[in-house]
């Protein structure tokens, strides 16, 4: 009775017939002690739970299941996030079978942003990169970047085999650089770009363009001639017709839906790899042609960016240093004969290439006047 006297709110219980020679202050001691252990194991358990501090209490942490209520898995966000990071440990096979996941319902049950992803495809350095900084400046969280380089890439003729298989890679290069950017869910415009491009426009106007048009930008066209049809094989029967090939620069605009159509394609692309090799170049006409067959409707069969042919030969010009003047600039802005959402429009191409590293410092001087950023 004493006890209860000490600690009028403890629910210890004395039983009358408790062995004579226990004491009962040290019976009460032991429990309170007993108690106290109970809770200050449960709370640093809940804590490592909760802080997600060191994998290593993992096993033990599965007895306390009254502190695992956070966090349940059973939630939208693990579908939905951006991953944390670009690496990734999964194979070719893994990778493309993972981006080839599409919803088949048209609106999203959360607030969705759809993002223009920017990929570079390089040869090396990116030395435009601070005229494209100042192009994305204040518009974060409507664009992201991609950069892959290629080393074993050479554009540049001659026209050896080597050559040839860098073409094929290329196009290799270009479907897992699509796959690994249709990860992340907010991605829903995919354009390819190189180290040699740059923007014509603001990137509000850009932006708008892309997102409000009925089409993707992929160059697509029936080249009658022997670097167009004369490349076609037969042997590409029965998946690919002659009426259906077509040739176009791999500097294209898709977004999501067409992004994902390329990276499922196991019908066309083996076809393309095995005969399109070595009289034929991959990457001018796999795109196109393969978009042609499976959603015609959704290309506007011309490519956004600018590149210049007036010169001749089997190259765009070049541009350098001593061609940026304000009459060129002036002239960028100035091409206009195509169709938008199936209307005559006044802005045709969003970017243009090619321009050497040179021209940067001419080009950063000019474009907040004549390219508006
Ligand atoms: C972007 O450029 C367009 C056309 O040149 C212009 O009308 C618009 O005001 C510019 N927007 C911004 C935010 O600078
Ligand atoms: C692009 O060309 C295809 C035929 O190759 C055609 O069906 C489609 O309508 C064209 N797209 C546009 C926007 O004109
Ligand atoms: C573009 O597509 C939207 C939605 O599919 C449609 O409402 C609109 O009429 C189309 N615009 C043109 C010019 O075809």
């Amino acid at each position: 009775m004493e006890e209860a006297k000490d600690f009028p709110n403890a629910t210890v219980v004395v039983r009358p017939n408790q062995s004579r020679g226990f004491p009962h202050r040290l019976m009460h001691l032991l429990i309170l002690f007993l108690v106290l252990c109970f809770s200050i194991s449960l709370f640093v358990i809940c804590t490592v739970r909760k802080t997600g501090v060191a994998t290593a209490v993992a096993p033990r942490v599965s007895v306390s299941q009254p502190c695992v209520e956070e966090q349940p898995k059973t939630g939208l966000d693990h579908w939905i996030k951006s991953p944390s990071s670009l690496l990734h440990t999964m194979s070719d096979e893994q990778l493309f079978w993972r981006a080839s996941f599409m919803p088949q319902l048209k609106s999203y049950p959360f607030t969705r942003t759809p993002k223009i992803a920017f990929m570079f495809l390089t040869k090396g350095p990116l030395p435009l990169a601070p005229l494209w900084e100042r192009f994305l400046k204040g518009h974060e969280g409507l664009y992201s970047i991609y950069v892959h380089s290629l080393p074993a890439y050479h554009a540049n003729f001659p026209r050896t085999s080597k050559a040839e298989w860098g073409r094929v890679s290329m196009c290799d290069a270009e479907r897992r650089l699509l796959a690994n950017v249709l990860l992340d869910i907010s991605n829903e415009y995919f354009v390819l770009v190189s180290e040699s491009c740059i923007p014509l426009y603001n990137f509000t106007l850009t932006y708008n363009y892309i997102t409000n048009s009925n089409h993707s930008f992929m160059g697509a066209f029936d080249d009658k001639g022997p670097v167009g049809r004369g490349r076609y094989n037969n042997k590409m029967l029965p998946e690919v017709d002659i009426s259906q090939w077509r040739k176009g620069s791999q500097w294209f605009e898709v977004d999501r839906k067409l992004a994902t159509i390329i990276v499922s394609d196991v019908t066309y692309y083996p076809k393309f790899k095995e005969f399109c090799r070595p009289a034929c170049y991959v990457d001018e006409h796999y795109f196109p042609t393969m978009l042609t067959i499976q959603a015609s409707d959704s290309i506007a069969n011309r490519s956004l960016t600018w590149v210049d042919w007036s010169r001749g030969g089997p190259h765009p010009a070049t541009f350098g240093k001593s061609d940026i003047t304000e009459k060129f600039m002036k002239k960028l802005q100035d091409m206009h004969n195509c169709d938008y959402n199936g209307k005559p429009a006044s802005v045709c191409y969003l970017f243009a290439r090619k321009f050497s590293p040179g021209t940067l410092q001419p080009l950063f001087l000019l474009a907040p006047k004549y390219l508006g950023y």
